[in-house]
């Protein structure tokens, strides 16, 4: 008998390797994947496995709940949502938009949930929403105080889910994940922006001092993390999913200057810091752990991977970065550079 598991936002980075992941481990499961196509949901992230009998795409946004009821007209199992704005920066520019997806188009789906007969409804999440953490790591149960348009946008849904949970007894669940990084990532993002400006022979952009610290999940041990905690979790909890390397900005540039072969007087570019910038974060694994789920992935070497991948795929980036990413960078980066 196979199921189908509704994943939103699948064409995206994150959402594109859970749906790979899915269909080589679970031969019973079918993958309906519901997308609005927005500038980070690329077709060509799941070019691999588009003709899989067992794949099918589905054009929508989750704000519709019109497109989400087609989308649910034959039985669904389980939904896994990964659909949302993602990146702080262009949060700063553009709140609506995110407070639209995350927080609106999570009520879309929970109402969806308690229409139809859905019997597991996973919210992907961030540790972002535990906002800046000076020392120790967060908590499932620590107060969430986000900083930033996107992840006050991400907290917002979170809770929604949760109320769900006590209000209507929808069966749901939360992953809340740490930096990931890996192959198919929009070059917006920290790393691939660098290694592929890097690639490029272009400067970097590193805000403030770089004493910045994010703790880095390579995004195959992530998609394994909310896999294992899709089918092992528990209703009405949190999990956090982080990949234990915490990394200042200025370390990982480091690194990636090392494996591009350029050096930082010509290749970094000190600009302003990001307003409102979170110093820290980190999380505390062990409710994950404590249900089976480590990490796997040694950091060095999915680094120097994700450097390999990204310098043997420039026909999935380069597109990306001369199209209309451009008009972004000139926005976000031309003054700081100047
Ligand atoms: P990012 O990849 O945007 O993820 P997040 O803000 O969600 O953690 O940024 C990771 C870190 O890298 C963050 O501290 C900001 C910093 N950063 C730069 O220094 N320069 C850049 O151009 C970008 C995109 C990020």
């Amino acid at each position: 008998m196979s199921r189908t598991w509704l994943v939103t936002g699948g064409l995206g980075f994150i959402g594109s390797n859970f749906i790979r992941l899915v269909l080589k481990e679970r031969a019973d499961v079918r993958i309906l994947n519901f997308d609005a196509m927005t500038y980070a949901g690329n077709p060509a992230n799941l070019a691999d496995v588009s003709s899989d009998p067992r794949y099918r795409f589905f054009k929508g946004d989750i704000c519709d709940a019109k497109a989400v009821d087609e989308a649910l007209a034959e039985p669904v199992e389980t939904i896994v949502n990964f659909a949302a704005e993602s990146h702080v920066d262009r949060s700063i520019l553009d709140p609506e938009a995110f407070l639209r997806t995350d927080i609106l188009g999570t009520h879309v789906l929970l109402e969806a949930v308690r229409r139809k007969n859905i019997t597991r409804f996973l919210q992907v999440s961030t540790d972002e929403v535990y906002g800046h953490v000076p020392e120790g790591h967060s908590k499932e149960t620590d107060p969430l105080a986000p900083r930033s348009p996107y992840s006050a946008s991400k907290a917002g849904g979170d809770l929604q889910v949760l109320a769900y949970g006590s209000t209507y007894k929808s069966p749901v669940l939360i992953t809340r994940g740490s930096n990931t990084y890996g192959p198919y990532q929009y070059p917006e993002k920290l790393i691939p922006l660098f290694v592929t400006n890097l690639l490029e022979d272009k400067p970097v952009p590193l805000y403030g001092d770089g004493l910045q610290v994010r703790d880095w999940i390579h995004v195959e041990d992530h998609a394994r993390g909310i896999l294992h905690i899709l089918e092992h979790g528990h209703e009405m909890n949190v999990y956090n999913l982080g990949g234990g390397n915490p990394r200042t900005n200025l370390e990982i540039t480091g690194l990636l200057l090392a494996q591009c072969g350029r050096a930082f007087d010509t290749h970094v570019r000190r600009v302003a810091d990001r307003p409102g910038h979170d110093r820290r974060y980190s999380i505390d694994c062990g409710k994950a752990a404590a249900l089976g789920w480590v990490p796997r992935r040694d950091f060095a070497a999915a680094l120097n991977e994700t450097v390999g991948w990204y310098r043997n795929n420039g026909q999935w980036w380069r597109p990306i970065k001369s199209g209309a990413f451009a008009d972004y960078f000139k926005i976000q980066y031309a003054e700081l550079l100047r």
